[in-house]
């Protein structure tokens, strides 16, 4: 996605096609936690963690493109939310710090990465041994959903593809209008 998306990602209308803090409800974020948004855009989702996660807590809010995390300062400045530090990553590497956060969340975004591997072996690293990863993906499954088959994802594809990066599918839930929400946890490795 160019940046001439930050407003289609900032629409009224994904309140409503997306549901998005029923996904965040779903995942239970709580105040204190310190979370991630890989591939945050222009911060939609980063600032309802925020709001959740409250000052005790902060959100890593991760982009490779510089534009779309100069308008995420802007939309957190003007919300007041002062949790939030923006990171530029690269397209094999989001620049999370190693084995600290609680939870890292990508909405439509797994399915943009130019190198999937690379980005799931550091984003396990970031992760607490007890962390979680979540994907929000358009369901490839359901051809009703007005979204093109390339930015969707099945369940099987999630599955086969970060349960080889030693991620297990731990849950899936199917509570949202469009989207699953897949939770990984990390395999534990002796
Ligand atoms: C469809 S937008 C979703 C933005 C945001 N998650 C949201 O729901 O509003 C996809 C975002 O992923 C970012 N992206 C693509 N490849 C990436 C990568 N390798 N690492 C981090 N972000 C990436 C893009 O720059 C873009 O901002």
């Amino acid at each position: 996605m160019g940046v001439g998306g930050a407003d289609w990602l900032d629409r009224h209308e994904r309140e409503s096609e997306e549901n998005p803090d029923g996904a965040l409800d779903a995942l239970g974020i709580k105040p204190g936690m310190v979370v991630a948004d890989v591939g945050a855009g222009t911060g939609y989702m980063t600032l309802k963690m925020a709001t959740r996660v409250g000052p005790s807590g902060k959100v890593y809010a991760e982009d490779v493109q510089p534009e779309m995390l100069t308008r995420l300062r802007q939309n957190a400045a003007a919300a007041k939310l002062a949790n939030i530090q923006t990171v530029l990553g690269g397209e094999t590497d989001p620049k999370l710090p190693p084995g600290a956060l609680d939870l890292i969340l990508l909405v439509d975004v797994y399915h943009e990465f130019s190198q999937p591997q690379k980005m799931l072996r550091r984003m396990r690293e970031s992760l607490k041994p007890d962390g979680r990863l979540v994907l929000l993906e358009y369901r490839k499954e359901d051809p009703s959903i007005p979204i093109r088959p390339e930015h969707k994802m099945s369940v099987q594809e999630v599955k086969l593809e970060l349960e080889a990066e030693g991620f297990h599918l731990d849950q899936v839930l199917e509570t949202l209008p469009r989207q699953h929400i897949l939770i990984l946890t990390k395999v534990k490795v002796n």
